[in-house]
């Protein structure tokens, strides 16, 4: 391996070219004058300031983190914002109701006044990014030398938030900092059969034809700062905003998106990896598989349900999907092995240094980490899966901090038999996989008490008083000693307080493996000093560039890059859910003319999870897409990126632009967009 690249970087020097490199990489925009070579030889016609800048308003003035794990940009001088449809989706069903099916109609305000505010919905624009490591290595902890720096950075400005990150396993620290606007105003969305048109069938998959956006704005009070919302706010002028590429794509053509990626781990053990795929995956898809076959039966039943249960059963679907192309492409690429065979050369080359045994270390850290691990795992996937103990632990939160509460909001959006059928699932499950020894006795005297998860559910269900809005409703704070006692609470108390007993051991576990990781990832690039080395996501603002382009799934199979219209009226079924587009969209395609629609394309960007709604940008930073997912056979380049299978999927703008005008009738969102030639 070693051997092949040197030659190959000699032959570059000897002829004076470019490295070509596969596209993988994040790049950290403040050191992106690295890449910039490279990516001009690729097609990319700025300059690393344009990218970011702290002198100039450059194209990261222009991107936002969206709530708290999603990426948006502004496209117009009056703060409108773009997102998925996914991002918004939660602020989209809050406003639904089933005499006003946002969600289901879509939802576009025709003025300002009928932008519907959101609360608790932020975004965050980076003002700076600075190596802060010699500040917090100076001597002195760690953890207080990082706090000083954030407290120092936030302390004038409104709005400020600012954060000290560890990048390259914390063997560099650095500095974001960044203004955070908090009245943003849901402004359109498409209806679900188009903004999720293709559903959790289509998820994670090419080719795909979805809508996958919405449109937010930002306001901020008379001087551009930002405010809690207010009626006298005005939407906000940014530093910068997008203009759109209304030509689109072409196979072939150099693209790059600018976003917040929330978590990877490229540089990984082998252990790692086999967790993953043999351990902790198939774990999780097992349950989860149960648990969205009870919702989906009810969802089937009523429309009610289906708008209860949309929201969570998509997000519990999401994980479960991308879980199985992971192993599927783990396996597939022999991810495992060539870890193994990885750590063979490493510590061939590390003999007789004081990396030598690294691996082996960190192999051991690993499998004393792992009880605790997958016991903390196990507890997300089910014991605190259960809606109505999370809502026992926040009605008893709540009573003795107000003596009062409201359960209205829970209620909206729960259905007693599909959290009864999934916590029988839930104990079950939890039974046959925790690890010996390590269930809490409160568990094991339940089901010897009642034998099956079953008569525990049903005495659980007869005795609670938490299955009732009006007995909620009704507590005050003479109640919480009544509460204390109600089986459902003790069940989320007895539990939580059993995995906060696992988080000192967890924590432990952990802090003996990362010097160890730190260690491994300063030897890595020691190992391999003429790669490049971006930083692990850790939902810090990134570049990643490549180009369009489509991919072999499988032999004797070529996926094309770009999707159209005329796809969606070949998947359109009014019989099933996910592909029933609406009568409007079939009447506009059968006037003709519209066959060649774009609607998504495939790129070679590395992306991953929150990387959702970010600009794709072509050549001149011009906005031609919207990234929203990932194809499933490469969703493992969070572990490993091959750059013959990974590939992200955007929304074509110009699908965007189309549905505005046509569907929405939203032209007054057009009119404030600027369009390049
Ligand atoms: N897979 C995409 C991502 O991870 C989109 C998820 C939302 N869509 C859905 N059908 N659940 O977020
Ligand atoms: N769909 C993901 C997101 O929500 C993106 C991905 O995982 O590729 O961020």
């Amino acid at each position: 391996m070693r051997k092949t690249i040197i030659t190959a970087a000699a032959a570059i020097l000897l002829l004076g070219a470019l490295p070509v490199r596969a596209d993988e990489g994040m790049w950290l925009p403040c050191l992106i004058s690295q890449r910039i070579e490279d990516m001009q030889a690729k097609g990319f016609k700025l300059d690393a300031e344009d990218i970011y800048s702290i002198n100039k308003a450059s194209l990261k003035d222009a991107v936002v983190l969206f709530g708290s794990g999603c990426t948006g940009e502004v496209v117009s001088p009056d703060g409108l914002i773009f997102t998925n449809h996914h991002c918004g989706y939660s602020f989209i069903q809050r406003h639904s109701s089933v005499e006003h099916d946002y969600l289901k109609d879509g939802f576009w305000a025709m003025d300002r006044s009928e932008e519907l505010p959101n609360p608790g919905l932020s975004v965050s624009f980076l003002e700076r990014m600075e190596d802060v490591t010699d500040i917090v290595l100076k001597g002195g902890d760690v953890r207080a030398n990082c706090r000083a720096l954030e407290k120092e950075a936030a302390k004038d400005g409104a709005g400020l938030r600012a954060r000290v990150e560890p990048l390259y396993h914390a063997n560099r620290y650095y500095l974001f900092v960044y203004r955070e606007y908090r009245d943003i105003r849901l402004v359109g969305a498409p209806p679900s059969s188009i903004g999720k048109f293709g559903g959790d069938t289509d998820n994670w998959m090419w080719p795909r034809h979805t809508g996958d956006f919405a449109i937010f704005r930002i306001y901020a009070d008379k001087d551009g700062n930002p405010a809690e919302y207010s009626a006298d706010n005005v939407p906000y002028t940014p530093k910068n905003y997008l203009k759109i590429n209304r030509k689109g794509v072409q196979p072939g053509d150099f693209t790059m998106v600018f976003g917040f990626p929330g978590r990877t781990n490229e540089y990984a053990h082998s252990a790692e990896v086999g967790y993953t795929q043999d351990i902790s995956d198939p774990m999780k898809i097992d349950i989860r598989t149960q648990r969205l076959a009870i919702q989906k039966k009810y969802m089937a039943q009523e429309q009610k349900i289906r708008i209860q249960y949309s929201a969570k059963s998509a997000t519990i679907a999401n994980g479960w999907k991308k879980w199985q192309g992971e192993v599927g492409g783990l396996r597939r690429n022999g991810i495992l092995e060539r870890k193994k065979a990885f750590e063979t050369g490493f510590e061939k080359w590390a003999k007789g240094t004081a990396y030598e045994g690294l691996t082996d270390r960190i192999a051991a850290a690993y499998d004393a980490l792992v009880p605790a691990r997958f016991t903390r795992e196990l507890y997300q996937e089910t014991a605190a899966a259960f809606e109505l103990g999370n809502f026992a632990g926040n009605v008893f939160n709540a009573l003795k901090k107000d003596g009062t509460v409201n359960g209205d909001g829970f209620f909206k959006n729960w259905y007693e038999p599909v959290d009864r059928e999934c916590f029988i699932v839930e104990m079950t499950e939890f039974g046959k996989r925790i690890p010996e020894g390590r269930a809490p006795a409160y568990y094991t005297a339940q089901m010897k008490k009642y034998g099956s998860a079953e008569a525990w559910a049903d005495a659980l269900f007869k005795k609670t008083l938490f299955t009732s809005n009006e007995k909620v409703n009704a507590l005050t704070a003479k109640d919480t000693a009544r509460v204390k006692k109600d089986p459902v609470y003790v069940f989320a108390s007895e539990f939580s307080t059993w995995a906060a007993e696992i988080t000192p051991e967890y924590a432990k576990r952990n802090a003996a493996l990362a010097p160890l990781m730190k260690e491994y990832m300063k030897a890595q690039m020691e190992y391999q000093p003429e790669k490049d080395f971006y930083p692990d996501a850790n939902l810090t603002l990134r570049v990643a560039y490549g180009k369009v382009q489509g991919y072999r799934p499988s032999d004797a199979i070529d996926y094309y890059p770009v999707s159209t219209l005329k796809g969606i009226i070949e998947k359109d079924n009014p019989e099933i859910f996910d592909y029933n587009i609406p009568q409007l969209l079939r009447d506009i395609y059968a006037e003709g003319g519209h066959d060649g629609q774009p609607v998504c394309f495939l790129a070679t960007n590395h992306t991953t999870g929150g990387n959702s709604g970010s600009p794709v940008l072509d050549a001149g930073g011009n906005l031609v897409g919207i990234n929203f997912d990932r194809v499933w056979e490469g969703t493992m380049s969070d572990l490993a990126f091959d750059p013959s299978f990974c590939r992200n999927i955007s929304l074509d703008v110009r699908y965007l632009l189309f549905v505005i005008e046509n569907i929405g009738k939203a032209t007054r969102l057009i009119d404030e967009m600027t369009f390049v030639e």
